[in-house]
């Protein structure tokens, strides 16, 4: 695939995060079949002490506060790693925190002399600027992660003088908290973004506490905490919805992470208006096995599905997508199957509904009284019950 001038063999790169920090990570991304990696933040200086905490549930949510960024030296070692023992597309996650913007042109070059593929410039990261703000600890100047994503001129500027430094893709990664993500992604095009990074939101998060030691939040070895980002399978449906909106107002490629746990995510997220895709907190779950199951199952759909190329699936779905004033109803109702169906009730329970009764031991829809909601679909474990629609 030609995803925005970058060869990749298939649409997956394991997202920057702690399973893109060391070389052995990246030769296990390889050996699983990832097509690129984009390496951890590197950041020109850490603008606090950084070890990762998190809460996590696995395959339900991820929330860090709290992650160990790369130095410059130690990023532009990884990236001549990656480059010597790997056939990766190697992105460089990083930004500036020098005061000049002038920083991201110098960082450029040096990215690219050490043999980057492409840049892709963090303004999402929501645990520095956008955390201390929303807790309402910011000072005035506060700028860098997610602050930087969530104002059009500045990523636009940072992107023009990254692009007039370098001759590899600019790919900036934005924030879901901007308030018009679509208006900062065309900026960031007009400036020269030859592609997008897109991550679902909301950005920050925070953990359960634990009712039994007086509201301590459940994050391990920590005293004062902090909001985190949010990541796994909880924000996969923003990351969707997000990545539709984009698709909608640019035309450059997108790769979009956020909740891709299966092959079946990712098909959905390409169909949503995805070139490649992101995948970071599975394989904290489920080590780099998650990526080669995930390639596996797309190979296996696009041969079974007879998609000539990961190309043809990309944004299918945006077709079906229109303003909510505009939707379109069709008239059905839902309809039990009464040789799967087992009695259980569990249809009989929502409270909004009183279309499904029960019959001499059996359940069945009163159309007239249907809704037409779906949600007894989803409840029946049994597949018994299906939307019939009316001509
Ligand atoms: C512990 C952790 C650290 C992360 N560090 C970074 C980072 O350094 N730079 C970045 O752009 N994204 C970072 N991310 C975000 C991921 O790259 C990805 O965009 C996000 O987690 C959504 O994908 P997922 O649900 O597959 O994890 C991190 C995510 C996690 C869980």
């Amino acid at each position: 695939m030609d995803f925005a001038g970058l060869k990749l063999k298939n649409p997956i790169i394991i997202a920057s995060g702690p399973t893109t920090a060391k070389i052995e990570h990246l030769e296990a991304a390889e050996r699983n079949g990832a097509a690129g990696v984009s390496i951890k933040h590197v950041m020109t200086r850490q603008t606090y002490q950084g070890k990762l905490r998190c809460y996590s549930s696995p395959e339900r949510v991820m929330v860090f506060p709290s992650d160990k960024r790369l130095d410059l030296a130690e990023g532009l070692e990884l990236i001549r790693q990656a480059k010597k023992r790997t056939s990766l597309a190697v992105l460089v996650n990083f930004s500036s925190q020098e005061p000049d913007l002038e920083a991201y042109g110098r960082l450029a070059r040096q990215f690219e002399e050490a043999g980057a593929d492409a840049l892709e410039i963090n303004m999402c990261c929501p645990n520095f600027g956008l955390g201390q703000k929303e807790l309402g600890l910011a000072d005035e100047e506060a700028e860098g992660g997610a602050l930087t994503g969530q104002n059009p001129k500045l990523a636009a500027a940072i992107v023009k003088i990254a692009k007039e430094n370098c001759s590899i893709p600019v790919i900036p990664k934005l924030t879901p908290t901007a308030l018009d993500i679509g208006s900062v992604a065309e900026a960031c095009v007009r400036a020269g973004a030859a592609g997008l990074s897109l991550v679902g939101g909301p950005s920050l998060a925070a953990p359960p506490v634990d009712i039994y030691q007086g509201g301590r939040p459940l994050y391990p070895l920590m005293g004062r905490s902090s909001f985190g980002a949010i990541t796994g399978s909880a924000i996969r449906y923003n990351t969707f919805k997000i990545t539709a909106q984009v698709a909608e107002r640019v035309k450059v490629p997108l790769t979009s992470s956020g909740g891709i746990d299966t092959w079946e995510h990712a098909i959905q997220m390409m169909m949503w208006g995805a070139m490649s895709v992101g995948i970071c907190t599975a394989t904290m779950w489920r080590g780099f096995e998650a990526v080669a199951a995930i390639r596996r199952g797309m190979e296996r759909f696009l041969e079974e599905q007879g998609y000539a190329s990961y190309e043809a699936i990309v944004g299918l779905s945006l077709k079906y997508l229109t303003a909510t004033d505009r939707i379109e109803l069709g008239r059905g109702h839902a309809e039990i199957d009464p040789g799967r169906c087992k009695a259980c009730g569990a249809c009989l329970k929502p409270g909004h509904c009183d279309a499904v009764v029960a019959e001499e031991q059996q359940l069945k829809v009163l159309a007239d009284r249907c809704l037409g909601c779906g949600v007894c679909v989803g409840l029946c474990k049994f597949g018994a019950i299906r939307m019939v629609e009316e001509a």
